[in-house]
């Protein structure tokens, strides 16, 4: 956090970077017009601070300020940085839709076939973290490359690793943000999605994939063994028989029986592949971001627990939405034939 003291008024200014990005509600405050005109002016000023900002630190990701929370008192203003490209070494990143309301972040390491080597994961969760943060963010699209999605973890990179060091390190460890993600993920894999690349897609909570898509947990030929989900989620989803088949001969799958095994739910034209996981997102965000994070939630419990809890898990979660805003309003919108206002509320 780089906090940045404004001398000639009576406010103090804090810079926050990308990591602590904070809970939105700027619009809320900017409904009179005193506020609006206080954020304004105060808008102007972040700028000024980021660029200062921007020139101190020119490693972190900058730029763009949107103020996204005043407090109570009007005495901090918290600037909210976007994500830019330059930063990146090893991703893309880019807002999208119609609504610009759609995340696509592209995994770019095409020399290594997007091998998913620590900077890569780093910025990775970096970006999901952001991403998970803004409010004007409905679904997020994580995507590769033609030829790879992502061809594992970095072999060059873990071939050092040793016993001792793995287990301090807790290696693989930090790999879990797309699965912490709260917002919904939507894999548009093409190519290889082997290893590490497979569980990453897995890890999401949708998969469409390319016709020339290719599946597979190749970790036994190298004589080592799955270590994010390949032997776990892999096998909840297509079944014990084939996730044993997949883990013990290292051998692929193409989209096609990816598809008949329930591991990705539509196959499309490669060239189609992220206008069509674009308008997936965009149709999730036409609904409320609030009850959408609800129900990814109850969905994921039925991989966490018994039917009995997820059950009542469920059905807690159902009662909830009757205590929201979006809930009244996309009843009423539907009685009186009209499409719904959401606020995520
Ligand atoms: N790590 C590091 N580099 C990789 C890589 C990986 N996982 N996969 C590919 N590359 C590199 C290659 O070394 C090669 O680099 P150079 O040109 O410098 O030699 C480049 O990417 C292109 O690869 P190939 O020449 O091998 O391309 P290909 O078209 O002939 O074959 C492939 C493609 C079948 C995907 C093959 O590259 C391959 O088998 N890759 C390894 C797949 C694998 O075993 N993944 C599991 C990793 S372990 C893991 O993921 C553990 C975990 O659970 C987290």
């Amino acid at each position: 956090m780089i906090r940045i003291s404004f001398d000639n008024s009576c406010f103090e200014i804090s810079l926050v970077n990308h990591h602590l990005l904070p809970a939105p509600g700027f619009q809320r405050f900017a409904d009179t017009k005193v506020k609006l005109k206080l954020v304004q002016s105060m808008a102007n000023i972040a700028r000024l601070l980021t660029k200062r900002a921007q020139d101190q630190f020119p490693n972190v990701v900058y730029p763009l300020q949107v103020i996204t929370r005043l407090n109570s008192s009007c005495k901090y203003l918290t600037v909210h940085i976007p994500i830019s490209n330059k930063s990146w070494e090893f991703i893309k990143t880019e807002v999208t839709g119609e609504k610009k309301n759609v995340a696509v972040i592209t995994l770019n390491r095409p020399k290594a076939l997007n091998a998913l080597c620590n900077g890569l994961m780093k910025e990775l969760s970096t970006a999901l973290k952001a991403y998970g943060k803004d409010a004007n963010i409905s679904a997020i699209v994580l995507t590769g490359s033609e030829k790879a999605f992502a061809a594992g973890a970095d072999i060059k990179e873990m071939a050092p690793n040793t016993y001792s060091q793995c287990i301090q390190g807790n290696f693989l460890n930090d790999w879990t943000e797309v699965a912490r993600t709260q917002k919904p993920i939507i894999a548009a894999v093409n190519g290889y999605a082997l290893g590490g690349g497979c569980e990453l897609a897995m890890m999401c909570d949708i998969i469409y994939a390319g016709d020339k898509a290719k599946f597979g947990q190749p970790e036994i030929a190298l004589g080592t063994i799955p270590g994010v989900g390949g032997t776990q989620r892999l096998t909840r989803v297509v079944g014990r028989s084939k996730a044993m088949e997949m883990c013990l001969t290292g051998n692929m799958i193409n989209a096609q029986e990816a598809e008949k095994v329930g591991l990705v739910s539509k196959v499309i034209p490669p060239d189609q592949l992220l206008v069509e996981a674009v308008k997936l997102g965009e149709k999730i965000g036409t609904h409320s971001n609030l009850i959408v994070q609800l129900c990814k939630e109850a969905v994921n419990t039925a991989f966490e627990t018994t039917l009995e809890e997820g059950l009542k898990y469920e059905r807690r979660f159902n009662h909830a939405t009757f205590s929201t805003i979006d809930c009244k309003e996309g009843v009423k919108a539907f009685i009186e034939k009209r499409p719904a206002k959401f606020i995520n509320e």
